[in-house]
């Protein structure tokens, strides 16, 4: 980066906090927010009094679950980070062991702030919820107490409402954080940066310039052992009714008056709300087959642990919205996710009109290439802008440049996950859902859900390819551009 950074926060120094991290030993604790909380150890960002509590079912002890954890993080978990971790038994059906959680804690004089990290199966949500209200460990007295709940918030909208009424007969609004690690990426933290801190490209940021826009996350991994989650949920319930949509909102926004989480959200639910109901014809599913994936073979779906052989969830999605406002009615907002692509990719893509008039139309065989904006998440993060040029040398001939910007690498290495944690620490609310936001999105997808629940059986694609055949093609010339 050139010029110095200018920090919109910059908070005083971490408060000693006690963490619980409920399902502590499942995959979600273990490859990403224990790896973080080390991150913001080693970097100073957690007070050194701070303790963390690991609950999971198991009976273990502090030091197994210290050397589970030393193994599997290799040197991010060092002696000095581990020191700082506890193992308590937790059981749903036992608040006993809930209530000696909190006498634990009281005993050992841990730090009265506290953060409970909902890291379970999203059916176990409303039970922990109400067994840490049970236990008194949603009071605040002069301290905090704020809970943390990970996507997906409920199955549809019903049970999403069902979930916030549970929610809120234990903790109020304030304590609770809905957290989505797509809005801590870094360069999802910059979409809002690059269109309202600069004056150049907000002119061009509507229908008039703007032909379409493309959002892909594509994944290479497979569902892996989450089949139990992911088989009732599949790709639409996983990506797209959060980090997706989030994507879509941040780029679709209107500018709010001030850089405040309220305002953020309220701006972010005008555009949820402007969706215009899904039609069959903008909802396209599949469902990996066997194939290979970095010359490696892999299963089908199918063939997965725990996935039942008759299985119709897609693993695949492409999902186009239309906004239905003033500034983008009839973009295209094409959203694109699926496990066991070829390779994984998190990208946006803003494709702008084309030239209105081609005076070198006599003199090329093909038509300009429209620019395209790419805004990078994963990986090489950074924002590229496509133009054309005239190539170096005696002959007159066009070609493909790409301005780019790459932050890959910069930054101290705190993670979303790091990011994310940082900001429920400190009570900043700007990175978690708000509970209209879910409603509406839920509201949003429900006709693309039953619609799902129509189609079947899925349109079966091999892995290491990028989706169903008309996808592929499409999918291939987005990824394409940014390989150049
Ligand atoms: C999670 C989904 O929210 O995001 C996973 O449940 C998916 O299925 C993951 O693999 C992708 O996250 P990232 O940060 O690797 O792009």
């Amino acid at each position: 980066m050139n010029g110095a950074a200018r920090c919109l926060f910059d908070p005083t120094g971490p408060a000693a906090c006690t963490i619980v991290v409920l399902g502590a030993t499942g995959d979600l604790a273990r490859r990403k927010l224990f790896p973080a909380l080390a991150g913001l150890f080693a970097r100073g960002r957690l007070a050194e009094e701070s303790r963390i509590m690991a609950c999971g079912r198991r009976m273990m002890s502090d030091e197994s679950f210290r050397s589970l954890l030393g193994g599997g993080n290799g040197a991010t978990a060092t002696p000095e980070f581990l020191r700082h971790i506890s193992y308590h038994r937790l059981d749903f059906s036992e608040a006993e062991t809930f209530s000696t959680m909190a006498a634990r804690m009281r005993a050992d004089g841990w730090p009265a702030n506290r953060l409970f990290y909902l890291a379970l199966p999203p059916a176990s949500y409303e039970d922990a919820a109400k067994c840490l209200g049970n236990a008194g460990l949603g009071r605040e007295d002069g301290n905090w107490s704020r809970i943390v709940i990970e996507k997906p918030f409920g199955h549809d909208l019903e049970s999403a409402r069902r979930l916030n009424r549970t929610l809120h007969a234990h903790f109020r609004e304030e304590q609770i954080f809905r957290i989505d690690h797509y809005l801590a990426k870094e360069t999802v933290q910059n979409i809002l940066v690059f269109r309202f801190a600069n004056a150049i490209f907000e002119p061009l940021w509507n229908r008039q310039y703007i032909d379409s826009v493309a959002i892909l996350a594509t994944e290479t991994l497979g569902v892996g052992s989450r089949a139990a989650y992911y088989d009732s949920a599949g790709v639409l319930r996983d990506m797209f009714q959060n980090h997706l949509l989030q994507i879509l909102a941040l780029t679709a926004m209107e500018p709010p008056a001030r850089f405040e989480a309220e305002q953020v959200q309220d701006e972010k639910i005008k555009v949820f709300r402007s969706l215009k109901p899904p039609g069959e014809n903008d909802l396209a599913t599949g469902q990996y087959g066997a194939g290979a994936i970095d010359g490696e073979d892999v299963a089908a779906y199918v063939d997965e642990p725990g996935v039942p052989p008759d299985s119709a969830t897609p693993t695949f999605a492409r999902l186009t919205a239309y906004i239905d406002n003033w500034r983008w009615r009839g973009v295209p907002f094409v959203m694109i996710s699926g496990k066991r692509l070829r390779k994984k990719i998190t990208r946006i893509v803003i494709g702008f009109r084309s030239v209105p008039h081609s005076m070198f139309r006599d003199i090329l065989a093909d038509d300009i290439p429209r620019n395209r904006l790419l805004i990078n998440i994963y990986p090489g993060e950074g924002i590229g802008l496509s133009f054309q040029s005239k190539a170096p040398g005696g002959r007159f001939c066009l070609g493909e440049e790409l301005m780019r910007f790459d932050f890959a690498g910069q930054g101290d290495g705190t993670d979303a996950y790091g990011r994310a944690l940082i900001d429920c620490l400190n009570g900043e609310r700007l990175l978690f859902w708000r509970q209209d936001g879910i409603e509406a999105t839920w509201k949003y997808l429900e006709p693309a859900l039953a619609c799902c629940g129509r189609q079947a059986p899925p349109v079966i694609y091999p892995a290491g390819t990028y989706g169903p055949p008309p996808e592929h093609e499409y999918i291939s010339s987005l990824v394409g551009e940014g390989e150049r």
